[in-house]
């Protein structure tokens, strides 16, 4: 009997040190069914996804192309992230109106808020098209020729699928470009605003706690998804209806305890999990540490003046949490590459890749490529770090640089004549304006000081005096009239007069050579794989995030970061409370929250302790684009909402370590919670499945 227990806990050992993996639902029976079912899944591979029945993968909708979000009621309710939504909620939000600050609420159909250009997009059925695409490929050719036979495959692929005409294809490469499958997919993109807390819960704890534990926030927001009268995708019109989905989660009301089976859904969107060790130095020792400067010098800027200004506040909400968010995730990336001692584990792991190359005599086929790694990735550097210092300058955060990168691009097209200028004015002048819609000179002004000095050593605070751009009128007269025109107008402004020659080297220089050279590495790193599955088949592969539908699963599970620090799985009210901190702009709580708080009146939502729950964690393999994803119980119920990841753990981006990577949800009780008895919009709860499967 005791032996037998032994060999259990053995094998339960051996299974959990196994875990990690971002997993392709329709590729599940077998290994990762049985992994699943010995965490405890009562789900079978057909449960989760199926092309001929109804399945979980049908709740589960693409968020705008950049987080997850399901289907939570039979009438197309939809939830993902308070911070997936923020763009919609700021862009319905004004002075008088701030829902950023006091939630937004709909009370009936009538009150839900379009939202121009949101899509959600669900998966029909996956297809291995890898035979197919890789036709015709030979070792002999070019990573080039390779790729345009490739492009040429597609083609052929794409025509031969059968699909209805409202439905759209997509076909990735898996495995770095050794496998490759297909999607067909429907689009929605009548996606209204339903429900969505104040950022004092949404967004409680803010950058302070971001990506970090313990954790308080109510990260959430509801959407409806509406279709036309047939139940298809359609664009914005009165006449839509709301969709009813071939699936919806039922929500469980019984709640998580640690060790207990979660499994995540979504469509996570980058992780490089079989980087040579060289590449992985790059990316801690140089890459990192150059954005992380430029985006710090940025936000000192923008917070100091949103901090003072309630308008700035606004105006600069969905972008200062962008550029905070990277840039203390590249922190902690560092942080815990260096404590997990990723690097030597995978120089080691090199070397018994090069002792098995040896014992199975194949030097000479792969022999190479570990040598050739360092030897690209030492040309690479200086390329890359200035590349990225480029994009963080120009595209991430000043905003002006980025209005002269687009006319600059403007002037590029003007050489293929007056079409072509024409096309690329009408989208600069909606860039244009899109920048307009939120921005303050003063701010970005204050930001070139602090950025530009990082970039280059020319710096001239004078073009925010003379420059037509930073006024939207006076930028949209200068792009109007003849083509001729224009361009002479443009290259007398001293802001385009001072960029210009900094954005053609970059287009003629830097970004041709890091062209070439990634082309070069990418290619490498298909050999690579390749030879690593061949070689080494026992390993764990599982490929690569690129934005595509996966599933993840785990346990509930706390974590011990550093020596003598342990920490619990679940979080509660109490510790909002206990973080409380009045009219702080991270830490304040709503008097109605308080009030509940205080009156313990937590309705049907709180656990077997008598308290209210308001994040769990989980050993769920999860990465940016994961956000919004359901987490789901044994059975497929909805118990919680993933938003965010620990510091110490979001290397699992590159190396995935059990011991120190976890993923945040929210619990899904917080969020009926907050939805009832906060916000009084029992109506929606009334639309939902609540469930009770421990009962
Ligand atoms: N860190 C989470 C993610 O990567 C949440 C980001 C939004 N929250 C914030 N405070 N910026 O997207
Ligand atoms: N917050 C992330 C997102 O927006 C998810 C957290 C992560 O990167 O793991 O997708």
């Amino acid at each position: 009997m005791r032996l037998i227990k032994l060999i259990c806990f053995l094998f339960v050992v051996q299974v959990y040190a196994q875990q990690g993996g971002m997993w392709i639902p329709s590729l599940l029976e077998g290994m990762n069914e049985d992994e699943m079912q010995s965490l405890g899944s009562k789900l079978t591979a057909k449960d989760i996804y199926d092309v001929n029945n109804s399945s979980l993968k049908d709740a589960i909708g693409h968020f705008n192309g950049g987080c997850t979000s399901e289907i939570i009621s039979s009438q197309g309710l939809l939830l993902t992230n308070h911070h997936c939504g923020y763009g919609q909620i700021q862009s319905h939000s004004s002075l008088e109106n701030d829902y950023i600050k006091n939630g937004f609420w709909a009370m009936n159909l009538n009150e839900e808020l379009p939202n121009e250009g949101l899509y959600v997009e669900f998966i029909v059925r996956i297809e291995d098209v890898t035979t197919a695409m890789l036709k015709g490929i030979t070792d002999e050719m070019s990573a080039r020729e390779k790729q345009s036979l490739i492009d040429k495959n597609r083609n052929g692929v794409e025509k031969k699928i059968k699909k209805e005409d409202w439905q759209g294809i997509k076909i990735r490469p898996f495995y770095k470009g050794n496998q490759y499958y297909l999607f067909v997919t429907e689009r929605f993109e009548d996606i209204r605003l339903v429900g969505a807390p104040p950022a004092s819960i949404g967004k409680f704890g803010s950058d302070t706690d971001n990506w970090v534990w313990p954790r308080h926030t109510g990260d959430f927001s509801l959407f409806r998804i509406y279709a036309d009268k047939n139940n298809r995708p359609a664009s914005y019109s009165e006449d839509n209806v709301p969709y009813k989905p071939k699936h919806y989660l039922p929500v469980s009301l019984d709640g998580i305890e640690e060790g207990d089976f979660t499994m995540v859904f979504g469509f996570p969107g980058r992780t490089n999990e079989y980087l040579p060790a060289v590449a992985v130095e790059q990316i801690t020792q140089k890459v990192n540490p150059s954005n992380i400067a430029i985006r710090e010098a940025a936000l000192e800027v923008i917070d100091a003046n949103m901090q003072t200004d309630d308008l700035v506040r606004i105006q600069y909400a969905s972008k200062q949490a962008r550029i905070a968010n990277a840039w203390k995730k590249w922190i902690g990336e560092n942080l815990g590459i260096e404590k997990s001692g990723a690097i030597q584990i995978k120089r080691d792991f090199e070397m018994e890749f090069t002792k098995a190359l040896k014992a199975q005599r194949l030097e000479s086929e792969y022999g190479a490529i570990l040598p050739e790694f360092e030897r690209l990735y030492a040309e690479f550097e200086p390329v890359n770090v200035k590349r990225n210092s480029f994009v963080q300058v120009f595209l991430v955060t000043n905003e002006l640089m980025q209005m002269m990168l687009r006319v600059a691009q403007l002037e590029m097209a003007s050489k293929n004549g007056q079409a072509a200028f024409n096309r690329a004015r009408n989208s600069t002048i909606n860039q244009i304006k899109r920048i307009h819609k939120n921005y303050s000179v003063k701010v970005d002004r204050g930001v070139y000081e602090k950025v530009m000095p990082l970039y280059t050593d020319k710096i001239d605070v004078s073009i925010y005096e003379t420059t037509a751009f930073v006024d939207l009128d006076k930028a949209l007269a200068v792009l109007e009239g003849d083509m001729e025109d224009v361009i002479t107008k443009l290259n007398s402004d001293p802001a385009y007069v001072y960029a210009k020659p900094m954005i053609m080297e970059f287009f003629n220089q830097y970004e041709p050579e890091f062209q070439r050279m990634n082309t070069e590495i990418n290619g490498l790193q298909t050999t690579y794989m390749k030879a690593l599955m061949q070689v080494m088949p026992d390993q764990r592969y599982f490929p690569d995030a690129n934005s595509t539908m996966r599933v993840t699963y785990g346990k509930v599970n706390g974590y011990a970061p550093r020596d003598a620090v342990y920490y619990n799985p679940v979080t509660y009210l109490d510790g909002v409370i206990e973080k409380y901190q009045p009219s702080d702009y991270e830490f304040d709580v709503p008097e109605k929250l308080r009030e509940l708080y205080t009156a313990k009146d937590y309705g049907d939502y709180a656990d077997a302790n008598g308290k209210l729950p308001i994040c769990f964690l989980g050993t769920n393999h999860t990465t940016g684009g994961n956000s919004g994803s359901p987490a789901l119980d044994a059975e497929g119920n909805l118990i919680g909402l993933n938003f965010d990841r620990v510091w110490e753990g979001t290397m699992s981006d590159i190396y995935y370590d059990p011991e120190i990577c976890r993923n945040i949800m929210v619990d899904l009780r917080y969020v009926l919670f907050i939805v009832d008895k906060y916000a009084g919009a029992k109506h929606l709860i009334d639309e939902m499945d609540l469930v009770h499967p421990k009962r």
